[in-house]
Parts: structure tokens; sequence; C-alpha cells
């Protein structure tokens, strides 16, 4: 049997929290960030960024808005050694931002940690060790008491050298302790050396230090996770002295649900890293929680208002992609193909338009895609899944076309078959092209040589007349017509009676300008009735508003006609 396999698992042993509170909350602020992408996230890359890359990305959390900016490891490598000290060096810290450097408890790896971070201003020395039941047994073949002692023999050596820095330099140095693999610890003994660590620390209400529980390994559901974070803060005796801060991985792909549970929970800080990227399946994804805070109204405090150019930068540097799928930012994302999602969208833009709401109620996008700087880029993209309005709300948007209601289907049929033609999602273009060619190219059998429209004031009845006179070409043969009326439309109506066209009556006008200034063109959309009762449309453009009119009734006569083709 296949799925026999699954039993070699041990299932999660979740913490017991029957009274949990964390469910009934909402998040309503934002917490600390703290950016991991220049260690978590570079730890994990194929090819790590170079000196340049960490600096750019750097650079780019810092315009982001992090205070907070875990710059590597300087202690494990030469390179991360080497760019932490170009950071102090060059002056590339601004004066609210604080970098965290990551060191386990080794105290030779310690000592070359204070060395890096010489001169720096402010700086958060975040120190770490294993805690877990499996890598007790696995790894470390110890007791908790064993990594008890490594954490607080770890914890002495950063208070002595701290207290050595600050004397010396008067730097701003806080504390970060890590039980990594906290989520498949025994909570109370996560609650435990977290315990001896503040008080080893001496950690205070005024000089708090941030415990670190990282979901290193993601095991279980997210409320699991949040159950662990709310009991860790309900039982830790010091609670007042410690910043509580989430480091949740993604490996069963709900990062982001953990973080936002984990906030519930009670946590205060988040360390997490641009689009997810870490070890294995990644880290958290700020962005993604930033933004799904900021589509409920709460500021996350960090600006993602330009998140094509961020992932750029991001790709450049980590050689990484983001899928097309990817939330807030991947290509696709506020992409409609489907006929009734397409119908909804543009219903929705057009009632921001009309209302003035102050608040964003567009169904299917939970943004406003230029919340994150995506203007430009259409919202609605045809493909053969697309339905009537989607071809003429691409028109209006890309175009400034205006196609009157009746003929989208018409329009729309028009571009489905020419998707289905293809194969292929239709550009803005080339559905530009199809009307341009089905519409205002259109000039067989029918095609008007030259005219002249002139208004004239009957004398008895003070009425104006407006008198229509052309040329009319008619497959190869030139007629000349006239006629008037009491628009130009009804007198060229009645110019084309005296040639015997009379099996149309008309339906329906609209019309709007197209570009601007010197430039600008009317554009007409005329629907007509053929002696059948069927409709057809028809649309024309030129300078002159009236001959936009009267070139739409040609075109629509032109296509009833079935000949537009032969020409
Ligand atoms: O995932 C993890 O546990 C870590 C620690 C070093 C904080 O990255
Ligand atoms: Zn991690």
């Amino acid at each position: 049997m296949l799925n026999k396999g699954c039993k070699k698992y041990i299932p999660f042993s979740p913490v017991s929290l029957p009274d949990r509170t964390w469910p009934d909350k909402v998040i309503t602020k934002a917490p600390i960030w703290c950016s991991v992408d220049l260690r978590d996230g570079n730890q994990a890359l194929i090819d790590p960024m170079n000196l340049e890359e960490k600096l750019l990305f750097f650079k780019t959390l810092v315009e982001i808005g992090f205070k907070e900016i875990e710059i590597g490891f300087p202690s494990a490598s030469e390179t991360e050694y080497e760019i932490c000290r170009a950071l102090i060096e060059r002056n590339l810290i601004p004066d609210d931002v604080t970098i965290q450097v990551l060191v386990q408890c080794r105290p030779h790896l310690i000592q070359k940690t204070f060395e890096a971070i010489d001169g720096a201003k402010n700086v958060i020395v975040h120190f770490y060790n294993s805690t877990s039941t499996l890598q007790r047994k696995v790894v470390f073949k110890t007791d908790m008491q064993g990594v008890i002692d490594i954490a607080v023999e770890g914890a002495k050596l950063v208070r002595e050298l701290t207290e050595k820095e600050i004397a010396r330099t008067g730097a701003n140095i806080r504390y970060e302790y890590s039980p990594e693999s906290f989520s498949g610890t025994e909570i109370d003994n996560a609650v435990l050396i977290c315990e001896k660590v503040l008080e080893t620390l001496g950690a205070t209400p005024e000089n708090k230090v941030i415990l670190n529980l990282p979901n290193t390994v993601e095991m279980s559901t997210p409320n699991h996770h949040a159950d662990q974070i709310e009991y860790f803060c309900r039982n830790l005796k010091h609670r007042d002295c410690a910043i509580i801060s989430l480091h949740p991985h993604n490996d069963r792909g709900t990062g982001t649900a953990a973080t936002e549970l984990g906030i519930l929970a009670g946590a205060e800080r988040v360390e997490g890293t641009l689009f997810g990227n870490g070890e294995r399946t990644g880290n958290a994804d700020i962005m993604n929680v930033a933004m799904n805070m900021f589509s409920q109204g709460v500021d996350p405090g960090l600006d993602f208002s330009d998140l094509r150019r961020i992932r750029e930068i991001y790709e450049k540097c980590t050689r990484m992609t983001v899928p097309p799928r990817y939330p807030y930012a991947g290509d696709l994302v506020f992409t409609a193909f489907s006929g009734s999602h397409q119908d909804a969208i543009s219903k929705g833009v057009k009632y921001m338009q009309d209302s003035d709401s102050p608040y964003w109620e567009v169904p299917y996008l939970p943004i406003d895609p230029a919340d994150v700087g995506r203007k430009y880029e259409p919202i609605i993209r045809i493909n053969s899944q697309s339905g009537k309005g989607g071809a003429a709300f691409v028109m209006q948007q890309s175009f400034g076309y205006e196609l009157p209601k009746a003929m989208h289907p018409e329009f729309g049929a028009m571009v489905k078959h020419a998707c289905d033609e293809a194969g292929r999602e239709l550009k803005p273009q080339e559905i530009f092209d199809i009307f341009r060619r089905e519409y205002l190219e259109i000039k067989y059998p029918y095609n008007l040589k030259q005219y002249k429209l002139y208004e004239e004031n009957e004398a008895e009845s003070d009425n104006t007349v407006v008198h229509f006179e052309g040329n009319l070409r008619f497959r190869h043969e030139d007629h000349q017509i006239s006629g008037r009326g009491n628009g130009p439309i009804d007198a060229f109506f009645n110019a084309l009676r005296t040639i015997g066209i009379t099996d149309y009556q008309f339906v329906s006008y609209s019309e709007h300008a197209v570009g601007a200034g010197a430039d600008s063109k009317a554009l007409s959309y005329i629907q007509l009735r053929d002696k059948d009762g069927k409709t057809v449309f028809g649309a024309g453009m030129d300078g002159n508003i009236s001959l936009a009119s009267i070139k739409g009734i040609i075109c629509a006569i032109n296509r009833a006609s079935g000949e537009q083709k032969k020409q």
C-alpha cells in the first residue's frame, strides 16, 4: 500500500492550553520587524551574496524601513567578517538602525563577533544553541542540563564582553538569545533555559532581552505554534524583562500563518526575510505578513510601495525568482483572466470612480495594485476563458476606447475567437488591432469618397436643417448622393435612401474623444438594426465629430453586408 510510508513519522505533540486566548484576538499594530535576509536568507543561497550585493540589499532594507537588520554571522567566515566591517567602516548604518550579528554559544566565536562589531553604534548580539529533544538525542548526545549549561556559559561571556565594550566605546549593545529549534523543545524546558539566560544577562524591564523562539523546522499547524508562544509568554517568570520574538520557517508552507497567529499569541517581534528566502522552504516572508496587515487597515511601518523595484533587487542579489502567483509580488497576482472575475473587477473599478469611496471596494483584488507600484499594468488579461466585458475593459484601460455595453458581446466574441485560433493570451495591442481591422478599417462595399455638410435656417419655421452631399462609392461605382435632415445622421440616412439603401434602422449612437489637443479625434459607435431585426455595430473615427458618426454608419452597413472582407 502506497501510503504506508507515512507511519515512520512521529506526529507533533501539541502543548495543552485549553484556555488559550489568542483565537479571539486581532492584529491591531505592527510588531518590531527584524530582517534576517543577510544571514538566514543569505546562508541558504546557492551562491551567497558578495559584498556589493549585500551592501545593496542592506540599503534596500533600510529604505523599506527596517530598524533591526541581522547582517550576518561575522565569526563564521572571512567574507562575513569583512561585510560587517565594511558596513561599519564605510558609515553605511543609519543612526536609527541596529545591526544584529549571530553567533553560536562558543567562546572563540563570541570573542571574534565582538571584534567584528567594533565601532558600531547600535548592535544586537544574537547568540543561540539548539535545545530540541531530537538534537539533544542525535546531535549533542546530552541532556537538558548540558544544553542549559552551554547557554548560560555563552550568556556569561556575552554579558562580560558587552559590558567591557559599552565601558570602552559607549555603544548601544543589546542581547538576543534563541533556543534554536524552540518548537521541537519540550515547552517547559524552553521556558526554563530562557529564564536562566535572562537571569545571567541581568535582564530588567528597562533593559529587556530579546527571546527569539525559532520555529526552526515548522512541525505543526500554526494554531499549535501559537499555543506554544502563548504558553511560553504566560509561564516565563520575568515576562516584563523580555521581548518575545518569532522566527518562523516555512517547511509546511504555513510560515505566514504561523507568524500571524504567533503575534496574536503575544509575540512582539518578528524575524523573517523578503519573499521568504531562507533555509529549505525559507523563512517567514515579512513582506507578506506586512502587506496582510496593510490590507486590513493596519500600518505595518514598512514601505512596500515600490515592490517591483524591491523584487528586482532581491532577484538580482539572491539569484532567486519570485513565482508569478506569489502574494502581492508575483506577476499574475493582480490579473484576472476569467470572465466573471473580469466583469466584477470592471464594475468595481467603475464603482470606485463614480462613488468616490474612501475604501478599496473592488471584488477579487484584495488590495489596490497601485499601493505596491502596479499602476500601469493590465489587471484584466485576455485568453479564451475571458468574458465579453474583458476585451472592452482592455480597450478602455489601455487605449481609452469606451465601447458601449451593447457592443461588448460582439467584440468579446471576436476576441475570444482570435484567442482560440492563436491558442494563447492576446496582448492589449493585438486586441486593439482586432478592433481596428474589424471596425475602423472597413471600407467595402461602401466607401465615402467626398462629402459636404452644411446647415441652413428654414425661413418659415426658423428650424435649422442639415444638408449632406457626398460621393459614395459602392463596390467600384461612385454615386452622388444628397439628403437633408434635422441632424447629420438624419441627413445622411435620407441621402442613402435616394440610392435605395433603406434596410437599416438607427438604434443608438455614442461617441467620445480619443487623444488630446490638436490630435484629438472623435470616435463614434453606431448601432443599427437590419430588416430582419438583427443588430449590427459600426465605429467611425474622424477629426470631425459628424463625419465620425457617418463613417460609423457606413461601417455598420458594410459589416451587415458581409462583403467587407472581399475587398
Ligand atoms: O531557524 C533558526 O533556528 C535560526 C536560529 C539561528 C535563530 O535561524
Ligand atoms: Zn532560521
